[in-house]
């Protein structure tokens, strides 16, 4: 029997397939190789075909036009018969070298090892922009889906698993970002390896600017629209806010009136989150939940004064000042309400 499926999709990488293929022959796994190509016009099937002549386990998975990395993975592992799964680039950015000590790694029990860039020893060796694009995306799946924040690279393109483990069938998008889709369907036990990323062998980057379009909308359907949502509901309210203050106005002194008006609108916001944004969430006692949002939100807003008074004192202008109070408190609002009032009880849901 297979122990382990060695998944590499490939686009044009006809300079690299046989360096790859060569170093992770000389490791002598019990593997095989699943080449998932996309119809590269450089060749590269013809070049794993070529190779299989010579090792013997390379299979190659021919499709019939571009379909992206997360498909990909996902129709090899459909025809895989290894017991672990290993995903990694055909450029050497991934040193096959780590397989052994992934494959130790999910033998004692882990179901998904990632070779990390951002673990403690990792090494991410990108130009600048990217670097910065890259650390950006983590940050933002991090606020986005609560269970990937303790993976610091849960955007790695290098990981193992265990076949079993994982509901593959879920994989459904063009992203690059396949390992995000796995993690945000199921909760599995995970573990991280530092690497350093090297540089690419031959041939060029398929990341083009779209990427960081789709991967957006990829975070935002993964985590169920609920920060979408909870903007939304944040307008709303100052709707609310505005709206009631305009009725009070005339008939109770301003800043009284101002009170009530901020009240009603914590309240429908609250009615709404609960309803709508956090929906999946609800437990507990509705008014114990009320008073916790309030004082999530009180926070916010002393958040906002205080980054305000901070930043006019450092000179900024004082709208400019409030805006970025504004973010800030935007941020600790979610993040209180989902992680304070809308806890999840179980890891996924
Ligand atoms: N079959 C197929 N179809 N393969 C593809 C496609 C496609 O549409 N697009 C890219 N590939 C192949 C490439 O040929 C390469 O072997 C691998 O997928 C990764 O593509 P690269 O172009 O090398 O991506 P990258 O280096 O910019 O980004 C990689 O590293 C990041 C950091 O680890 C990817 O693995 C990212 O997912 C990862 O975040
Ligand atoms: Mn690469």
């Amino acid at each position: 029997m297979t122990e382990l499926t060695v998944v590499i999709p490939t686009y044009n990488e006809a300079g690299n397939l046989p360096v790859l293929i060569d170093r992770i022959e000389k490791l002598g796994l019990n593997c095989e190789v699943i080449v998932v190509d996309d119809k590269s016009p450089d060749g590269t099937g013809e070049i794993a075909k070529r190779l299989n002549s010579t090792y013997g386990n390379i299979r190659l998975l021919s499709r019939s036009s571009k379909m992206g990395i997360a498909t990909a993975v996902r129709d090899a592992t459909l025809v895989s018969c290894g017991e672990f799964i290993a995903v990694m680039d055909c450029d050497m950015q991934h040193p096959p070298e780590l397989l052994p000590s992934m494959l130790a790694e999910a033998r004692s029990g882990t179901d998904m090892v990632i070779a990390s860039r951002y673990t403690r020893g990792g090494e991410p060796n990108m130009p600048a922009i990217r670097s910065a694009i890259s650390r950006f995306a983590t940050g933002l799946a991090h606020f986005m889906i609560p269970h990937t924040r303790h993976i610091r690279d849960p955007l790695s393109g290098y990981f193992l698993f265990r076949r079993d483990a994982v509901d593959i069938k879920k994989v459904s998008s063009r992203s690059y970002k396949v390992l995000l889709e796995i993690l945000a369907s199921r909760n599995l036990r995970t573990s991280e390896i530092p690497f350093s990323f090297g540089a690419r062998y031959s041939g060029k980057s398929k990341l083009c600017p779209t990427e960081l379009l789709r991967y957006m909308g990829l975070v935002l359907r993964l985590s169920d629209y609920r920060v979408a949502k909870f903007i939304a509901v944040g307008l709303a309210g100052m709707a609310v806010n505005e709206g009631l203050l305009f009725l009070l106005e005339p008939h109770a002194p301003l800043l009284l009136a101002s009170a009530v008006a901020v009240e009603a609108s914590i309240v429908s916001n609250f009615i709404m989150n609960n309803s709508w944004t956090f929906r999946k969430r609800v437990h507990g006692a509705i008014l114990n939940r009320l008073a916790k949002y309030n004082a999530v939100m009180i926070a916010g807003a002393l958040l906002n004064v205080g980054i305000l008074g901070i930043l006019v004192f450092l000179h900024f202008e004082y709208l400019a000042a409030n805006f970025i109070g504004i973010i800030f408190a935007f941020g600790a609002n979610y993040l209180g309400s989902e992680s304070v009032v809308w806890r999840l009880e179980l890891p996924l849901g």
